[in-house]
This record gives C-alpha cells, structure tokens and sequence, in this order.
C-alpha cells in the first residue's frame, strides 16, 4: 500500500487534538528525560503540553503538528522562528525546532527525515534561511547529523545541550508526490523544458522528442513524478536482463536548489515500487556534469566505468560515467 502522509496543526481547545498529542508527547518527554538522567511525572508533562498548545495561534510562524501516515499519528514535532538569540549566541531568524519525536513503531524508516524535510519547508516559507536544533544526546544527535545538521561548538545555557544548524534552501516537498505514466499534457509540457547552460544539452524544446512522445512506452518505460498538478520530473526505465537502466530529468525551475538527492531518492524509490526490481540500477551520465554526479553519490550510486559516446542530439563525443546502485 502506498504511504499517505498528512498534518494536522494542533489547535487550543481542540480536545481530540490534545489526546492525539498526548499519546505521543507523554512517551517522547518521557524518553528525552531518560536519555537525560531527569524525571516528569506523566502529569507535569500533560500540563506542560496543555501550556503548549495554549500558545497556539499566536503567531503565524509557530506550529505544533502532529504526523500521520495512512492516518495514523506517528511523530509530533514543535517549530517557530526563533526571536530570542540563544543569550546573543546566535543572530535573530533562526527556524528552531523545540521538540520532535517520531514513536518507535515507525522509527527508521526514513518518517523523521521526511517530517523535518516538512518542517524545513514550512520555516523557509516563513522566512528562515537558516535553522538551529539543541539534539537529544542519544537518538537526537545521529539523526540530525544525517540530516545535514552540525556542531556550531556553542552551548545553550539553557539545558546545556550544543547547538547544532543548517543552512536550508527552498525545497520541493516530494511528501505525497507520485510517479504516473506519461499522458499525452505531461509529455507535451515536458517536451517544452529548457535548461540553463552549460545544462542546456539536456534541453527538451528545441531537440527530436520522438522516444517521448512514443505512446507505446508510457507507462512501460516512461513515467513523471508530479506532486498534484505540478510535474517535478521525467522519469525513465528499461530492464536490460539483471539490470534496471534508468534516466530521468528534474523539471528545470527546481534544478540548482539542493533538491537533486532528494529527488533522485525518490525515482528510485518509485521505480522500485513500479517495476518491483530489486537488483542492481544502472545509469550513464556525462563526466562533465558534476552537478548530477554529486546528486547521484548523494543518492549512493558509485562510479562503474567511462565509456565514451554521442551526446544526445550532437555530433560531439563525450565521455560518460556508468554508475551503479546497488
Ligand atoms: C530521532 C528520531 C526522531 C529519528 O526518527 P526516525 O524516523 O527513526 O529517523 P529516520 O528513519 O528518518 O532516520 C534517518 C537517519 O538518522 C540516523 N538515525 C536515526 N536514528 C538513529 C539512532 N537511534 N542511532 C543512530 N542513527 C540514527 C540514521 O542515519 C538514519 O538513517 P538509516 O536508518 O538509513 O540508518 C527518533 O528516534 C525519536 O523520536 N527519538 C526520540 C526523541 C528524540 O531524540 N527526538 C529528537 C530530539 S532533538
């Protein structure tokens, strides 16, 4: 089954709200306690939640949310633009997170990475550029370090926990976003993308689009990754016996934003689910595009070898990078 994730902001005086909270927050404050040598009777931690929520709606730029997949509440997470400074440590408009809690059912499973992917969106929208987190020592830490977060060597007074920050970039949200065959409108709009040089080899306008306009492949071979009405890529596969080759473009005004890990994550998640190959992926990208390679390291693909070919719709040739995931 396909995981639907939604949100729900939790409202003050919204009594379901509190108790679906509750049963996640109790445990979390509970653990991040443990971890901490520190104790809270369950009912302290109910009152404090309840001031919590009480604050809700204060402000536009702070949220207290809790994560459902397929409608079941998994993780609850508190976030705002920080108008203190940390005791002047850091300067002011840091997106913060104050509190984020994933219930260990659905741990490791990627669920965490892809709320605080959610998080980070909302407080870029809300104006943050930058974000701070104080991480739990034991679960915390490991995982806001895989999530691009580090060390910036302070201390908060506070709780004496470091401060961990990361720069953040305007990101696609690829939370719901699906992978459909190509119909006759994405095909057509697809066939229109153009790309800033030195990318604009890869362009579609302007080049022979028979093998995407070739019916007979979509849905087979060719595919798009949209997110309601908004294509964010092309998406294409063919099985070559134990192999999976695969190719895809990210529609050209989300490029250059950080978002090529994330987006090559998720096609290869996809194609995965579509196609139900689990053996190795292979795909060929020109060596001078270092922009893709990276995304694909990012993404765990490894150099295999360099062939030598015709980049698409030249007479130039180029050398390729063969590169595998295994
Ligand atoms: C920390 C927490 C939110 C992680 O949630 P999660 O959904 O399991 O996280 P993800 O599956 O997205 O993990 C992403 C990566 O983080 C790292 N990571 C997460 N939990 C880890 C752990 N316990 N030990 C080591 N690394 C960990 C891993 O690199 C992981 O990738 P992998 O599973 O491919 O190895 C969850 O363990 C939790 O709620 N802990 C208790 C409360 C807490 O510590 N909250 C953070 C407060 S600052």
């Amino acid at each position: 089954m396909k995981q639907q994730i939604n949100f729900i902001q939790i409202e003050k005086d919204n009594a379901a709200h509190f108790e679906m909270a509750s049963k996640l927050w109790v445990p979390f404050i509970e653990e991040v306690n443990e971890h901490d040598g520190t104790y809270k009777t369950k009912e302290q931690i109910a009152d404090g939640l309840k001031k919590r929520i009480s604050i809700q709606g204060r402000r536009k730029d702070m949220h207290f949310e809790i994560a459902c997949v397929n409608g079941e509440p998994f993780g609850i997470a508190m976030f705002a633009i920080d108008l203190g400074t940390v005791y002047g440590l850091l300067e002011k408009g840091y997106g913060t997170i104050m509190g984020f809690y994933i219930h260990p059912k659905f741990r490791r499973r990627g669920l965490g990475t892809l709320f605080s992917k959610h998080i980070e969106a909302i407080l870029y929208s809300d104006g943050a550029r930058k974000m701070y987190i104080c991480p739990d020592s034991v679960t915390g830490e490991p995982f806001w370090q895989s999530n691009g977060y580090v060390d910036s060597g302070k201390i908060d007074p506070d709780d004496k926990k470091p401060i961990y920050i990361k720069e953040i970039a305007e990101q696609i949200d690829f939370t719901n976003c699906e992978m459909i065959p190509l119909t006759q409108d994405t095909a057509l709009e697809i066939s229109q993308w153009e790309y800033e040089k030195p990318y604009d080899v890869y362009n579609f306008k302007g080049h022979p689009n028979d093998w995407l306009m070739d019916e007979s492949t979509w849905g087979t071979e060719q595919f798009c990754l949209i997110e309601r009405t908004t294509i964010l890529g092309q998406v294409a596969c063919q099985l070559d016996e134990k192999d999976l080759w695969v190719g895809w473009s990210m529609a050209p005004q989300f490029c250059g934003k950080g978002n090529g890990g994330n987006f090559v994550n998720r096609c290869v998640k996809e194609l995965r689910e579509f196609t139900g190959h689990t053996g190795r992926i292979l795909l060929r990208v020109a060596a001078s595009n270092q922009r893709a390679i990276r995304a694909y390291e990012k993404a765990g693909f490894s150099y295999v070898e360099t062939i030598q070919d015709e980049i698409a719709y030249t007479n130039h040739i180029e050398d390729f990078w063969v590169m595998e995931l295994l």
